[in-house]
């Protein structure tokens, strides 16, 4: 079964405030380059850009001004029967992880890695120590998650056209009403979000071996 790897990479950092996140460098490497890598025994790559970046090599579509619409750009132009989307944002792709999940997906229809929620898990009330929730019953999602490509492209006009945003697409499929299977992710997986996060990428490119 060909499988399309599609890559939003087209947000603009603004929590870490150092340009459009893809490019930063980690080990030597910008987070697109290790995403990339992790990915380079797919059928097919595709990239979505910020504004105005153009990469030669590459299969690449324009990004939206939302994570969502750069994967509707990213998801009308791809080929395969099965799509994995993955945020470049999360540099580190672990195999064995990714191969779980396709197996649910070739299974299913639609799967999303998720790690359980390590801390202790509260609502914070004006400042407050709230109701704590109880973190067995909640997971931490993660990318990759992947679909048959005609699942993901159907939820992905009907919310365009019903005005809808979702921060990722498991959720998008599962508002078609179709059920996505959670998949055991891997912490090294983690997104790299704030500025200490790029220091804890740097510490595991110079031990990465996956
Ligand atoms: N993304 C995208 N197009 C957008 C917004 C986000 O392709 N319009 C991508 C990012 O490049 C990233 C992934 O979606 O790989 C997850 O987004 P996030 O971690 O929020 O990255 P940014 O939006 O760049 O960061 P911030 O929210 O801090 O601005
Ligand atoms: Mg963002």
């Amino acid at each position: 079964m060909k499988v399309s790897v599609l890559l939003p990479a087209a947000g603009s950092g603004e929590r870490i405030g150092r340009g459009p996140k893809a490019f930063l460098r980690v080990g030597g490497k910008t987070l697109l380059e290790w995403a990339l890598e992790g990915f380079a025994w797919a059928d097919e790559v595709v990239v979505a850009l910020p504004p105005g970046f153009r990469m030669d090599g590459l299969k690449t579509v324009p990004g939206g001004q939302t994570r969502q619409q750069s994967v509707f750009n990213l998801v009308q132009a791809a080929t395969g029967e099965v799509v994995l989307v993955h945020d470049v944002a999360r540099p580190f792709v672990v195999r064995s992880a990714v191969e779980r999940l396709l197996e649910a997906v070739r299974a299913t229809g639609a799967a999303s890695l998720v790690v359980s929620v390590p801390d202790t898990l509260v609502r914070e009330e004006a400042g407050r120590y709230g109701e704590v929730i109880a973190r067995e019953h909640h997971r931490l999602v993660q990318t990759p998650q992947g679909f048959r490509r005609e699942l993901l492209w159907q939820a992905h006009q009907q919310a365009r056209a019903a005005g809808i945003e979702f921060t990722d697409d498991a959720q998008l499929v599962r508002w078609l009403g179709h059920p996505v299977v959670l998949v055991e992710g891997d912490r090294r997986m983690f997104k790299v979000t704030y500025p200490e996060d790029l220091i804890l990428a740097e510490g595991l490119a110079q031990v990465w071996n996956c």
